[in-house]
């Protein structure tokens, strides 16, 4: 599940390293909002001006530079709390400028120069310097390759104005510093999250949120149509997480990525629903609905169709995948259901189900109310504490079958604490999680993949958080301008991901190890897998017999710490890791005995 929270997006995975590039959204009435990670060098003069046509109609503010006396001026962007400066890349800059008001006598000699600098010993990486600036917006670009790596994140994007007359504006708008990105994409993905997030190939994945869909009011609504086209007409949105989002990670970024990923989309429609708990009344609705077939449309249909044809000419003739559409997040939290139920998920259901048959659509009421049309597929949310998960690990063996698909959208041990949920940390709330979280959130994993038949899918959430703008907590993958800190849980998810069967077994135990013990097994051609979770401190020595399979060598990896609370922290060692795979003695009459220490996720994996 991937929504923008805790600048997961904008700051994270979209790789962009120029916070706040093009002024999207803010108000020059208050300058220190609008200028945020930009500064002046020097005693320069900066401002956020909306005055003057900027870029585009969707960008409409700009940057006035007002230079000095000897007609120079300096300004810098210090990135997402720190920029990476590597000498093996070259980093595509580029940013929109013009004069405020141009003279033909002097400004032949003015120009701009654009570099990587180290705020911690002033050394200037990779510079490059343009001139013949004109009256008119225009973009300039450069590679930029940094001469030497620099030594810490202490690094800023600066720009550098010079020649020109004292007095004299110049504005600039939408920059852009662009590291390489994963799979070589445009406009894509930070390689070393991208990588992270390949590792454990997720199959399935959820966009664009979580409360990231819905906006405070309707108007600030995800909407889809403006995260599509060139980056200088997205104007941005105030994103639930009360940052700004600039839509540079945008719809169709979010579908080349699930193409990369070989993942399957699954799309959010928006609901008709605010997060301050109002809905378009019934009567209004319709452009929404309407909104959302587009929506689709743009995705699947074909070029014949007018969003089709938006597709084709943003360089993408060919439909993406998408089999899953789900309308809006969470309207199971009072009073969304009343409406949901009411009128909004049959107005969208219907609609979509008559232009798209073949898409399965997901509910987000479940349990609290019952709707018409039934939902085929649900979306279930839980935050919970690890022990709960390890003692629920049974919540779907008894659902009604046949009955509603279940996505277990978004889960998380979140707090030691069962009264205080999401509560402070003072209260229980984890601030990473731990290797007993992870171990947790195995055993209830391990029923999650036993009901595989009715739970089609399961997400932890939330996925990432850069350390700079920390707000959930906690998250699997945690992230600073330069590394990336993997959690406990990112571990248990990457095992039981990376182990999968087609075939779930039948598994009989004579075994009196405690109820802490929670295992499923399944089976490919070639493989069996046995996921443990032993959420207790004491080992366990495990010994399986395979009725019907003929063993022919054995593996063991598992989810270990030194103790039941130990996370991984960012800059301090790695505490919680996968061991192995360590081979596994295969006994004369096929069984295998393996050992599991305590506080462990383990995976058995077993040729036959
Ligand atoms: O995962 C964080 C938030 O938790 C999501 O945005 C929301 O859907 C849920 O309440």
């Amino acid at each position: 599940m991937f929504e923008d929270i805790n600048n997961s997006g904008d700051g994270g995975i979209y790789a962009e390293l120029l916070q706040n590039r093009a002024f999207q959204i803010v108000d020059p009435k208050n300058q220190t909002a609008a200028l945020y990670a930009w500064s002046p060098v020097g005693d320069a003069s900066i401002a956020v001006v909306d005055d003057v046509p900027g870029v585009s109609a969707a960008l409409p503010n700009s940057l006035s530079v007002e230079l000095d006396s000897d007609g120079s001026a300096a300004f810098e962007n210090t990135g997402y709390w720190g920029i990476k400066v590597d000498s093996s890349w070259t980093y595509k800059t580029s940013f929109y400028a013009k004069l405020a008001s141009p003279s033909s006598s002097s400004d032949a000699s003015l120009s701009a120069s654009v570099s990587l600098v180290s705020k911690t010993s002033g050394t200037v990486f990779a510079s490059h310097t343009f001139s013949s600036l004109t009256g008119e917006w225009k973009q300039y670009s450069i590679g930029l390759t940094p001469s030497t790596a620099a030594e810490d994140l202490q690094n800023s994007f600066v720009v550098q104005v010079s020649g020109g007359r004292g007095g004299e504006k110049v504005l600039f708008g939408l920059f852009s510093l662009f590291p390489p990105t994963y799979k070589g994409r445009e406009n894509g993905m930070r390689i070393d999250l991208a990588e992270t997030i390949a590792a454990v190939k997720p199959t399935v994945w959820r966009f664009p949120g979580g409360d990231n869909l819905e906006g405070q009011t309707f108007d600030t609504r995800w909407k889809w149509n403006e995260t599509i086209g060139p980056i200088s007409e997205r104007p941005g949105r105030q994103g639930d997480w009360k940052y700004l989002n600039t839509d540079g990670l945008g719809l169709v970024e979010y579908l080349d990525w699930c193409e990369d990923l070989n993942a399957e989309p699954l799309m959010g429609i928006w609901s008709g629903y605010s997060l301050t708990k109002v809905a378009v009344a019934e009567e209004d609705l319709a452009p929404y609905v309407q909104a959302a077939l587009d929506q689709i449309e743009f995705v699947i249909g074909d070029v014949s169709t007018p969003q089709g044809a938006l597709r084709a000419r943003y360089g993408h003739p060919k439909p993406w995948s998408l089999k899953y559409v789900e309308v809006g997040n969470e309207d199971f939290i009072i009073p969304a259901p009343t409406t949901y139920a009411a009128y909004r998920w049959k107005a969208f259901h219907d609609a979509i189900k008559q232009a798209y048959p073949h898409l399965k659509i997901i509910a987000t009421t479940r349990p609290v109310t019952v709707l018409d049309p039934p939902e085929e597929y649900t979306d279930r949310h839980v935050y919970q504490t690890p022990e709960w998960f390890s003692k629920n690990a049974g919540r779907y063996d008894n659902d009604p079958r046949p009955g509603p698909l279940i996505f277990e959208g978004e889960y998380a041990a979140t707090s030691t604490n069962s009264s205080d949920i999401l509560g402070a940390f003072s209260n229980g709330r984890l601030r990473y999680s731990t290797l007993e979280a992870a171990v947790g959130e195995a055993g209830y994993m391990t029923g999650l993949e036993r009901n595989s038949d009715i739970v089609f899918a399961a997400a932890y959430a939330p996925m990432l958080e850069n350390i700079g703008r920390t707000q959930w907590t906690p998250n699997m993958i945690l992230f600073d301008a330069g590394s990336v800190y993997p959690s406990p849980s990112y571990y248990t998810q990457k095992l039981f991901s990376t182990h999968r069967g087609d075939i779930i077994l039948p598994v009989s135990s004579n075994d009196t190890a405690p109820q802490t013990f929670t295992y499923v097994a399944s089976s490919t051609d070639s493989q069996v897998f046995v996921k443990t979770a032993n959420y207790s401190p004491s080992p366990i020595s495990l010994s399986l017999s395979l009725d019907g399979f003929k063993a022919k060598s054995a593996t063991l990896e598992y989810l270990t710490g030194p103790h039941s609370q130990a996370s991984n922290i960012p800059g301090k060692e790695v505490l919680v890791d996968i061991a192995g795979p360590f081979e596994v003695e295969v006994g004369k009459e096929g069984g295998v005995v393996v050992d599991l220490p305590g506080w462990s996720v383990g995976v058995v994996i077993v040729e036959v």
